[in-house]
């Protein structure tokens, strides 16, 4: 085993040590060559003859010599072992490298993502990733003990299970054993610490991996990502909220000694008087933003119970019903609100707390129901059906056998890394995120399954055509092609202005795209935003008779993409795409890509060359 890491290396002057690690950068000055090498711990000038020459960026290498003290005038503030050079005595190339695609050696945000989770084995190696893994293990570990030395118990629960709704949808996994029926990926382990209530087991905590298939925003990860996730029973809700504080404080105070955390104990502020104050439930208290070393945290409690049903709550019934819970079904109520639940359902106060941090929410969690009736009352609320109703009966029937009163959290790891740091995405905490769009880091799934193990499963696949991900068919397309592009996410989108107040553009700059009917036949029309369709004008030029705009739904049918969403790129629906020319007159353009949430910039020349437009005037 390697017994010495680069950054112990300025304690061993005079001594004669064994360094293992990566040539970071070579300088070649004829007799005698430097080079920095570089482990996990940092970079360490090694001094070598003309052996060194063959060393090329990113060899594995093993170096034994000697820890000398550098000249005054040559050492480098910069480094933590800016005061030594190794005098090396022997060199063993371990491995070669190739030329890596992406340097190492630099911050790593210069670099476009979807190439660096490509190769995210290499990203990885930058000092700024692995500090950022450092600190989640650290976190982690702090909160192991802390939780075992209050008498919790770290208990795993099933990631092949039923759904546990938590308002996105599920990843299914199909059985072999019962072909045509589906495991589900549980959004969080709700149920099943509730059950482990039901057990007995009365303070459970997990580092728990969570599935949800929601789109990615900088804070929310798509796909999976990690909770603690914790449960007590025979508590108050003062009890959760206390635990979580004093764990959070004193883990900030050890993990992170150089930040001040605002105000302790932590503000609580009640979900109206958040709305109305800060216009958010989730507001950043820093007295000064910009300010990196400092941390607010705040409880927000008081939350409704229920919001009303939108399209968004298709778990639920997809806006049929009147209610949806704001955090999920297993809420307790308010005791006082409890009458209310048959009068005035809006009103009633939930249970809920919410842990902000710097403006984000890193966790959630709530005092839950353990008197089946209400439970009951709330799936008749919330417009179960009876089918939804049988898929929770094991939780009302777990709950006839004696269950104690029991409440919980889950504070998100990733979410609070992210928002502890700063960082621009939520992806630069995890080590093989999810790309944006959907595909996993450096193995690139979701792939084909094989016929015969499709077979197996009793599935088929009836529309092959169609890829589920029109973001990452973009993307594809324009990587084959070998175009440049730029992927911009933010906050929803739903009209051209909103796309180019986000953005930073203007309106011309926004490539619009329209879905109409030529004579019965659907066909794209792009434009640049700030600009109409001519319809006289295409009609006397293209020779249609009929020209009338798609309804929302129609655009829907036909590109199976919302409005506000679609992309400029008729050929991925296998429509003809009518480009006018005024767009050309922009360098860049910018378009949605098939999400609200992200947009991509790229040149219109390039634009052109892979959609094949045919390019008309028809705009005023
Ligand atoms: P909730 O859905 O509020 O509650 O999630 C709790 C916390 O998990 C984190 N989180 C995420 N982090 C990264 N990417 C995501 N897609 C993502 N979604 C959620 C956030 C959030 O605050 N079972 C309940 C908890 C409970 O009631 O005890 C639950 O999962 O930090």
């Amino acid at each position: 085993m390697k017994k010495l890491f680069i950054e112990e290396t300025p304690h061993k002057i005079g001594s004669e040590i064994e360094l293992y690690g990566w040539v970071d950068s070579k300088r070649d000055h004829k007799n005698i060559i430097f080079i920095d090498l570089r482990d996990r711990t940092g970079i360490v000038q090694v001094v070598g003859d003309q052996q060194f020459k063959e060393l090329n960026s990113e060899d594995v290498i093993y170096v034994k010599g000697l820890v000398k003290k550098r000249p005054e005038n040559l050492i480098n503030p910069k480094l933590k072992t800016g005061k030594i050079e190794i005098e090396a005595k022997q060199l063993k190339i371990i491995t070669k490298a190739k030329p890596v695609p992406i340097p190492v050696n630099t911050d790593g945000y210069e670099i476009d993502e979807e190439i660096r989770l490509k190769y995210r084995y290499l990203d990885l190696r930058r000092q700024r990733m692995f500090n950022n893994l450092l600190l989640k293990s650290k976190i982690t570990t702090y909160i192991r003990n802390y939780l075992t030395k209050e008498g919790f118990l770290e208990i795993e629960t099933p990631i092949l299970t039923k759904t546990t709704p938590e308002g996105a949808r599920d990843f299914l996994v199909p059985s072999r054993l019962q072909k045509g029926n589906f495991y589900a990926l549980p959004q969080s382990p709700q149920q099943y610490k509730q059950l482990l209530m039901v057990a007995g087991i009365e303070r459970y905590f997990q580092i728990a991996r969570c599935f949800r298939d929601e789109d990615p925003r900088k804070d929310r990860a798509y796909g999976e990502f990690t909770q603690l996730d914790l449960e007590m029973s025979f508590v108050t809700q003062e009890d959760i909220l206390n635990l979580t504080e004093d764990l959070f404080t004193k883990l900030v105070k050890e993990i992170f000694p150089e930040k001040k955390i605002q105000q302790i104990p932590w503000p609580r502020i009640s979900h109206d008087h958040a709305r109305e104050k800060y216009g958010s439930d989730k507001p950043d208290l820093r007295r000064n933003k910009k300010d990196k070393a400092e941390f607010a945290f705040a409880w927000i409690i008081d939350f409704p119970l229920f919001k009303e049903q939108s399209e968004e709550d298709y778990f639920y019934g997809s806006g049929k019903a009147k209610f949806a819970p704001s955090h999920h079904m297993f809420t307790a109520p308010h005791p006082d609100d409890i009458p209310l639940l048959d009068k005035d359902p809006l009103k009633v106060r939930g249970l809920q707390h919410d842990l902000v941090l710097n403006g984000f929410e890193v966790g959630g969690g709530s005092i839950r129901i353990h008197d089946p009736k209400i439970q009951k009352k709330v799936f008749e609320l919330i417009g179960f059906s009876e089918e939804q109703k049988k898929q929770f009966s094991h939780m009302i029937e777990a709950f006839s056998y004696g269950v104690p009163p029991h409440g919980g959290i889950a504070p998100g790891i990733d979410r609070f890394l992210f928002a502890a740091l700063g960082e621009p995405s939520i992806r630069e905490v995890v080590a093989f995120p999810t790309s944006s769009g959907g595909k996993t880091s450096v193995m690139d799934a979701p792939s084909d399954a094989s016929e015969e193990q499709l077979r197996e499963l009793g599935i088929t696949i009836t529309n092959k055509k169609t890829k589920p991900n029109l973001f990452n068919q973009i993307t594809e397309l324009l990587n084959e092609n070998g175009m440049e592009y730029k992927i911009l996410e933010h906050d929803p989108v739903y009209t051209s202005e909103e796309a180019a107040k986000v953005r930073g553009t203007q309106l011309k700059h926004g490539a619009k795209a329209l879905i109409m009917f030529a004579d019965k036949k659907p066909i794209m029309l792009v434009l640049p935003a700030d600009r109409k369709v001519d319809t006289k004008k295409f009609k006397s030029d293209y020779k249609v008779h009929d020209l009338r705009m798609a309804t929302a739904q129609e655009v829907r049918k036909v590109t199976n993409v919302e409005i506000g969403a679609l992309p400029p790129f008729g050929n991925l629906f296998d429509i003809p795409l009518y480009l006018d020319s005024k767009l050309g007159e922009n360098e860049t353009i910018f378009f949605n890509a098939g999400l609200h949430t992200k947009s991509i910039k790229m040149e219109y020349k390039d634009f052109e060359k892979v959609t094949k437009p045919e390019i008309g005037n028809f705009s005023v």
